[in-house]
């Protein structure tokens, strides 16, 4: 059985690999701010992913769509300062790659540059091959996401699992593949059924990482917030809350809004 690790060696794509050829299960958490980052890197958790979810949980957006990439370079150099052992993986965001390859490079180098994050991750299949390519080959590693992909949210017209027909699922394998093909080191498979996401995995030589995709994959990812129970108003099948800090938190600031109240704080012990 695997266990959270205590040791500051960084996480690799080298590393990930071993994981997945050793059977070693992958963990991942969305982060977007240092305090926090610091938190889930010193756990133990392998990957640190700056996810576009910083829209909904950091900014309060419905959607991916109206993060920038400015926006995520505050937010993945925030939690790459924090991060000792986990890999920091970013969110390439809607609009910042889909155009063409050079806008993809050039996005890429970007926050590459101004975040030294470990590794990107964009949205898509074939249909982004070419700008896969291009950060590839300037040495970016590249990981892909398919399955539900939440920038394509207007396509798909809601938030549904993807993947139950033939057609689509024959898709996502054949993109899957060619990911692996063009360099990518891990797959993201969102929301989809998990005999799918079980088929993909056996295919794929590099790990596959599921959100809402069962336990046959290489490895897990959660949001953070939805994982601690702060936003109680997201209740997913696939979610399991491991906290209710919702609850906690309130509480903690209803007893503070209680002691100013009352005079009770500060006390002498904490005045000067
Ligand atoms: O943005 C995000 O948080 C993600 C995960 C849900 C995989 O892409």
């Amino acid at each position: 059985m695997s266990t959270a690790k205590e040791s500051t060696k960084r996480v690799t794509v080298t590393e990930l690999a071993r994981m997945k050829s050793e059977g070693e299960k992958i963990s991942m958490l969305t982060a977007y701010d240092y305090t926090m980052a610091t938190i889930i890197d010193r756990a133990g958790t392998d990957i640190l992913l700056v996810g576009d979810s910083a829209a909904n949980v950091m900014a309060g957006w419905d959607t991916t769509i109206p993060i920038t990439v400015d926006h995520m370079i505050y937010h993945a150099a925030s939690v790459k300062r924090a991060a000792k052992r986990a890999m920091v993986v970013v969110d390439m965001p809607f609009g910042s790659y889909q155009g063409n390859s050079i806008e993809a490079i050039n996005s890429a180098v970007k926050i590459m540059k101004e975040t030294s994050a470990d590794a990107l991750k964009l949205e898509g299949g074939v249909e982004i091959m070419e700008s896969i390519e291009r950060i590839l080959s300037a040495g970016i590693p590249v990981m892909g996401h398919l399955g539900l992909t939440p920038q394509s949210i207007n396509k798909f017209g809601g938030y549904s699992i993807r993947a139950k027909e033939d057609k689509e699922a024959d898709r996502l394998i054949s993109d899957a593949l060619a990911l692996e093909k063009a360099g990518v080191f891990a797959i993201v498979l969102e929301k989809i059924p998990a005999t799918l996401a079980q088929k993909a995995t056996n295919n794929l030589s590099i790990p596959t990482i599921g959100i809402g995709a069962g336990n046959k994959t290489d490895g897990q990812v959660l949001v953070i917030q939805d994982m601690l129970g702060m936003n109680q108003s997201f209740s997913p099948k696939f979610l399991r809350r491991y906290h209710n800090l919702h609850e906690e938190i309130s509480g903690a600031v209803k007893n503070y809004i209680n002691d100013v109240k009352s005079s009770d704080f500060p006390n002498e012990k904490e005045q000067y």
